[in-house]
């Protein structure tokens, strides 16, 4: 594979997606290619005005963005607002949402138009008991087709918003599901259309879905949700669209939000127990908190069996984790992503790391924890094997339309099947991310758990069991995850680096 590409003719990029918008520029976009810049300056943001276009380095392509510090930061930490459960019927959610464009006006100076569900940014927090049954009607006030997808659940393909089943401008439908037994967790929603989901995602449509067990074993312990996630401004304040380098390595805005907020003050009294997520599209969070012990508890689809003490957590685009916080002093500190390098190509500037919050912590003490946080079964012996392998391919000179992102050789395709599996089996998984650059890999409707790890000749295990739906590749590692598929349908699995998912990283299988 040619790594190393000249991209000119960027106009011509245009060619492949209906609906995502890239820049409509016709200039030489300088030479891409793998690594990072040593010489370039965190300065890039600022200034440029009159910037020659020719030849130019893609990091500056961000040039007209609005300052970090644009802005506020250290207010108090928003709470994520439930979504009002209008059944007034025991172990049956029902409420409503909307989609649809609404300007908030974030600073004095700074009126932005999000994408919303009911106005809110991030989308409201829907909070239901395991077992219980889901209905929520999703009115569709967008300019575009749109589904909701209920990321890491456990719900019938049909009612998991495929981008088969979009809903159209205007028209409105119900999600209706039983949530198993035993399927307490940290999930999400947010849209699955079909070449969509980019733009929806970065102009602010996500929430989260959290599980609750019937009985809770960390009662005691108070409970914090942190939703981070992704945002660029443009210099008139308004999101800006994805460029060439948001659309090869996953879109990073100027800004990290938690629970819509930019560098909040968070406030942990005592020992707590925070539920994160990871809703950026494509930044990776390497998560650091000092003066504290953490604990991880919880990962994609809930507990752990111990809590796995911590020096800091990778969380992928769409990942999420339970953590347990113990501060050890009393004082501030922040709460830091640092600097991951995952092989973003076209000279990107250099990792740094970033502060994402303010912290004032008490100390305290680990406080009692049930010896068995949670019991995770073994589901056996894999009955048959699959294998995926993630490429890239970079062509020169043809814009947009010449970089792909493949899985098995294929880009997604709505009317094909690529895979089979049996409901109740369970297989195995193979997935090798053949490739210069970290990619994830996500699949609906099932957890799965990991088997191995193999990097650089070595093979590793995990230190324990966890259920997760979605897991980071490192380039050329290979993931072997155990899964069994519960429902009959259509599922989709793809990188959650949400511009890759939607230039077609991304695969379907057919359940019978
Ligand atoms: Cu959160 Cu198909 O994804
Ligand atoms: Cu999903
Ligand atoms: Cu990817």
């Amino acid at each position: 594979m040619n790594r190393r590409f000249f991209l000119t003719k960027l106009a011509a990029a245009a060619g492949t997606l209906a609906t995502a918008k890239v820049m409509a520029q016709s200039h030489n976009m300088g030479n891409m290619s793998h690594g990072h810049s040593t010489d370039h300056n965190a300065g890039h943001h600022s200034g440029h005005g009159d910037m020659k276009m020719d030849n130019m380095d893609m990091g500056e392509m961000d040039c007209r963005l609005l300052s970090e510090s644009a802005l506020p930061q250290n207010l108090p930490l928003p709470d994520l607002k439930l979504l009002n459960n209008t059944s007034g019927q025991s172990g049956y959610f029902k409420a409503s949402l909307t989609a649809k464009p609404v300007n908030v006006q974030l600073t004095p100076e700074i009126n932005t138009e999000f994408w919303a569900y009911n106005d809110q940014i991030p989308g409201p927090a829907i909070e239901v008991f395991e077992g219980d049954t889901v209905e929520i009607t999703l009115k569709n006030a967008l300019p575009q087709p749109t589904t909701i997808h209920w990321h890491g659940l456990p719900v019938p393909p049909d009612q998991d918003g495929n981008p088969q089943d979009e809903i159209a401008p205007g028209e409105t439908r119900t999600y209706k599901f039983t949530l198993p037994e035993n399927c307490a967790g940290t999930y999400w929603y947010h849209p699955h259309g079909h070449n969509t989901v980019a733009e929806q995602a970065y102009r602010g449509l996500a929430g989260v879905f959290i599980v609750k067990p019937k009985q809770d074993l960390l009662a005691h312990i108070p409970v914090q949700n942190w939703l981070m996630s992704d945002l660029k401004l443009n210099t008139s304040g308004q999101i800006a669209d994805n460029n060439m380098m948001d659309w090869m390595n996953g879109r990073e805005g100027q800004y990290v939000l938690i629970n819509g907020a930019s560098k909040p003050h968070i406030t942990l009294d005592k020992a707590t127990r925070a539920r994160l997520w990871n809703a950026c599209s494509g930044r990776y969070l390497d998560l650091t908190l000092s003066d504290a012990d953490i604990y991880l508890i919880g990962t994609d689809g809930g507990l752990i069996e111990q809590p796995h003490q911590i020096e800091s957590l990778l969380l992928s685009p769409g990942e999420r984790a339970e953590i347990l916080i113990v501060p050890r002093k009393t004082g501030q500190q922040s709460l830091k992503a640092r600097a991951y390098d995952r092989g973003k190509m076209g000279n990107p500037p250099k990792e740094t790391t970033r502060d994402l919050a303010f912290i004032s912590m008490k100390q305290d003490s680990l406080p009692t924890l049930p010896k068995q946080l949670h019991t995770l079964a073994n589901i056996g012996k894999a009955a048959s094997v699959k294998t995926l392998e993630y490429t890239e391919i970079m062509e020169n000179g043809k814009g947009l339309s010449g970089i792909q992102f493949l899985i098995n050789g294929k880009k997604h395709d709505l009317n094909r099947v690529d895979l089979t599996s049996k409901v109740g089996e369970v297989e195995e998984w193979e997935i090798f991310n053949n490739s210069h650059m970290d990619h994830n890999f996500h699949i609906h409707g099932s957890q799965f758990t990991i088997v191995s790890h193999q990097l650089d000749g070595k093979t590793r295990k995990p230190e324990y069991i966890c259920h997760k739906d979605t897991v980071n590749l490192k380039p050329y590692e290979r993931v072997r995850i155990k899964i069994v598929q519960q429902h009959k349908g259509l599922r989709m699995y793809h990188c959650h680096i949400l511009e890759h998912e939607t230039l077609g990283m991304m695969g379907q299988l057919e359940v019978v």
